[in-house]
């Protein structure tokens, strides 16, 4: 079980840069998302970052819209750990569900999100709109439920 515990912290850009070295569709210098929620980060002993997570709102969702753990940290929670962090935030927010577009669906489908169709999908991605998206590059739709009776952002 991991100690590791997610910290909000306001350093998107840094966020954004480990993003992008990570091989996510973020710009590392890019503008701080104008419906950016909350950042969070884990650090090791030594006080640096190992992984972090990033909510946003888009198209009337909450949406994660990054998240990272630092290769040599994989596979020992954390991921799931900032996960539920975000969701929680979502649920205390009272939104009916937390979204995303995941590159590795079987990691997101652990912490309870389930893929649904592009069709069912309001506008949260900019992946909708490339030319790779379900041509060469398949990432996957995915929400999770959260409040019964809810709301949008
Ligand atoms: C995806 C990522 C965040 C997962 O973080 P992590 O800390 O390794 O994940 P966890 O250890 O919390 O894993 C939770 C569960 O998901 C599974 N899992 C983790 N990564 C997985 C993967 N790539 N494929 C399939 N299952 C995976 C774990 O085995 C674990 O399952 P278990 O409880 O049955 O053992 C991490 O691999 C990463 O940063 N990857 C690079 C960036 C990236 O692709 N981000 C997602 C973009 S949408």
């Amino acid at each position: 079980m991991s100690t590791y515990k997610p910290m909000e912290t306001d350093d998107y850009r840094g966020l954004a840069r480990m993003f992008y070295e990570n091989g996510l569709e973020v710009k590392p210098d890019g503008p701080q998302p104008e419906g950016l929620i909350a950042c969070w980060e884990v650090l090791d002993s030594r006080g640096e970052r190992i992984a972090g997570i990033e909510l946003e709102t888009r198209a009337g969702e909450y949406v994660v819209g990054g998240i990272t753990v630092l290769e040599p940290y994989r596979k020992s929670g954390i991921g799931e750990i900032m996960l539920r962090t975000v969701t929680d935030r979502v649920k205390e927010m009272g939104g009916q569900r937390a979204m995303l577009v995941a590159k590795v669906p079987e990691f997101f489908e652990k912490s309870g999100f389930r893929r649904i169709a592009r069709e069912d999908s309001p506008e949260i991605s900019k992946c909708f709109t490339c030319d790779q998206f379900e041509t060469s590059c398949f990432p996957a739709v995915m929400e999770k439920p959260l409040n019964e009776g809810g709301t949008k952002v």
